[in-house]
């Protein structure tokens, strides 16, 4: 596998070992220092970002390379000049481009035409990096054995459903999507794609509309904003309305398990998707989930740049 482009690409096994080689680069951050060495990686961002920002420029800096960032409308891009000869043109300079846009499309594009890895930093229907640090926060948690567990999403059915609901069946989970019906439902094609991947690996995948039957006996119970970067500002008032009942709350905490945790990709709105008092409080690992946000990224770097991934095969 040459890019990280779409979570459904990755394969079990390259989640083992993205995870264990992140879990490494946790211990010691500089364990492989030299990777990059005289490398550049070029981080193109059309929208904001705090996390992933950092965390990809501290990962090359950490793998011995030199990150170029380049915000949106730095590029040519924006004058007409097409992706695929940008493609080519940083293919030129960089080893690796990592990449956060609006269209899916466009990153799939870019990867098509670079000879070298393209990782895709979040697009409107997707974000990988973000659920490879998740799910190591999910095994410092509770292990490798996940029997009989439940891992809950709750809200917008937007990228961060998605992302949740492959990355869920790929690691053979039950996961459940608690989202209102109809227009902020996830993707009914990306909800089957998972259904397909649940099925050869020992998974499971749920939608739900009922946020206190999905929290029940949950382990985790897992949110995102309400408005997601790009979203209409007109659809705030419609959206909050149908949101407010998939908000986490201490009550809905009840419902969980005795060592269930809270988890939230970031930035969080307290008082909207999430209480203070849950976010804030003794079940929340979001600081350690933003954290493994580098610990992944750098692990992703080393695999791809090497070329040890294999893809899934889907
Ligand atoms: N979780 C996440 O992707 O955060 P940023 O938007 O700050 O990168
Ligand atoms: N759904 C959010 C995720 C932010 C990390 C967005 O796309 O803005």
């Amino acid at each position: 596998m040459k890019d990280l482009l779409r979570t459904e690409h990755l394969s079990r096994a390259d989640v083992e070992l993205i995870l264990s080689t992140a879990a490494e680069f946790a211990e010691k951050p500089l364990r492989s220092n030299s990777a990059l060495a005289n490398k550049t990686v070029a981080i193109y961002m059309t929208k904001p970002s705090t996390r992933t920002r950092l965390a990809s420029e501290t990962a090359v800096v950490h793998l011995g390379g030199t990150p170029i960032f380049i915000r949106g409308d730095d590029l040519q891009l924006g004058r007409g000049e097409t992706i695929s000869d940008t493609a080519k043109i940083i293919s030129g300079y960089a080893s690796a481009l990592i990449v956060r846009t609006f269209a899916q499309s466009d990153v799939d594009e870019l990867g098509a035409n670079s000879s070298i890895p393209v990782i895709n930093a979040l697009t409107d229907v997707d974000h990988p990096t973000q659920l490879l640090a998740d799910w190591l926060t999910i095994r410092e948690n509770f292990g490798k054995d996940i029997t009989g567990r439940k891992f809950v999403y709750l809200g917008d059915g937007n990228n961060m459903s998605h992302a949740w609901l492959i990355m869920g069946a790929i690691m053979g989970a039950h996961v459940v999507a608690a989202t209102p019906g109809g227009k902020w439902a996830p993707d009914p094609i990306v909800v089957e794609v998972a259904k397909n991947i649940a099925a050869q690996n020992g998974g499971k995948v749920e939608l739900s509309n009922d946020p206190e039957a999905a929290a029940q006996d949950a382990s985790v119970l897992y949110t995102d904003v309400w408005m997601s970067m790009g979203d209409s500002e007109s659809d705030r008032s419609e959206k909050t309305r149908s949101l407010s009942p998939f908000a986490v709350s201490e009550q809905l905490m009840k419902l969980t398990t005795k060592d269930s945790i809270f988890m939230h990709c970031l930035p969080a709105h307290r008082g909207e998707e999430v209480s203070a008092s849950v976010i804030d409080g003794p079940r929340s690992v979001v600081w350690r989930e933003a954290y493994h946000r580098r610990t992944t990224i750098q692990a992703i770097l080393y695999h791809l740049v090497r070329g040890d991934l294999e893809g899934s095969t889907r």
